[in-house]
């Protein structure tokens, strides 16, 4: 396989663009905003920069790297003459089934079809496909570049070799691959957002404040971040939609997500996106600032 195409430029399509060009692959980089694509380009010559400058790749790298991603906004043009497609365009049903039918009309019969949804059944996008044997799940993680899990996620139809062959793929791309089966949540979800519900209910009854919660995680069970600064990393939004998967998948209670993540959604304090959430990211990421709501 030498040439792919990712849907979406934003921040996990600029990472997945720029992790297979850094290993040779020519990437067809597709976005519909033509300001989302100078934007991803923009973001993987500035982690390029930080790669050089940690010496774990040469300049020569770098520019051999950013001459192997070619953009468009076409997804017809874009896909045409590609072997896999990876797509990683914003979390929407409605919206990435859409992008699967066309990607079924515009790519050739064999091309493959990943997406790197978080949360949307693998199952459900490749049934519009005529082709669900070739559809299967690559969730990458964020930072793209450095983190090494991709979880691989088999759909109810998707063929064993389809998933060997993206099981390979993710070891020459550097990365260690799990796989999965195709059920809500798959495995990284499923475990995540009820630990981090549980954190948010804990500060909602009262147990601990938000400084103790996330210490007891860190310096206890050796987390590198606590669950509620982890919220509000992913996006307090996102984490209550896929709570919201988890629950209606499997239609068991102990999804139902905190009434306080509720509230905050609904209040617009999504986390590092909005400039708040159980901290203040309003002077920058580095420093962990209580907001004012929960400081004591
Ligand atoms: N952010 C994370 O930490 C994370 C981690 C794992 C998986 N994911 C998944 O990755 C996917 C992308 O998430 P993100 O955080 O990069 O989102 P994002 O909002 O940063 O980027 C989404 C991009 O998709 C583009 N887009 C929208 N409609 C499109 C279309 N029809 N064709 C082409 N491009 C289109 C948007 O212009 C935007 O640039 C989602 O499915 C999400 O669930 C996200």
């Amino acid at each position: 396989m030498k040439k792919i195409a990712v849907i979406g430029s934003g921040t996990m399509g600029n990472g997945i663009a720029h992790t297979f060009a850094l290993q040779g692959f020519l990437v067809n980089l597709v976005d519909i905003s033509e300001t989302s694509l100078q934007k991803g380009i923009s973001t993987i010559t500035k982690n390029l920069d930080r790669q050089v400058a940690k010496e774990t790749i040469t300049e020569q790298q770098k520019l051999a790297t950013l001459a192997n991603i070619t953009t468009f906004t076409s997804l017809e043009e874009g896909v045409s003459s590609v072997e896999l497609v990876v797509e990683a365009a914003t979390e929407n049903l409605e919206l990435k089934l859409a992008i699967f039918r066309d990607l079924d009309k515009y790519t050739s019969a064999d091309t493959l079809l990943a997406s790197n949804t978080s949360s949307i059944s693998i199952t459900k996008i490749a049934s519009v496909t005529s082709r669900p044997d070739k559809v299967i799940g690559m969730h990458f993680m964020n930072p793209v570049p450095l983190m090494k899990l991709v979880e691989i996620i088999r759909g109810y139809s998707t063929s064993d070799v389809v998933t060997k062959t993206i099981i390979d793929l993710s070891i020459a791309l550097q990365k260690a691959p799990v796989e999965v089966n195709d059920y809500p949540g798959f495995i990284a979800n499923r475990i995540l957002m009820p630990m981090i519900n549980e954190a948010i209910s804990s500060l909602y009854e009262g147990v601990a404040g938000v400084s103790e919660i996330d210490t007891v995680m860190k310096l206890g069970m050796a987390h590198p971040m606590g669950p509620l600064q982890l919220a509000d990393f992913i996006g307090l939004d996102v984490c209550l939609s896929i709570l919201r998967v988890l629950q209606d998948g499997f239609g068991n209670p102990k999804y139902a997500p905190c009434p306080l993540l509720v509230n905050m959604v609904t209040a617009g304090k999504l986390g590092v996106k909005s400039g708040e959430g159980f901290y203040s990211w309003t002077h920058g990421t580095k420093e962990l600032v209580i907001s004012d709501r929960f400081s004591k």
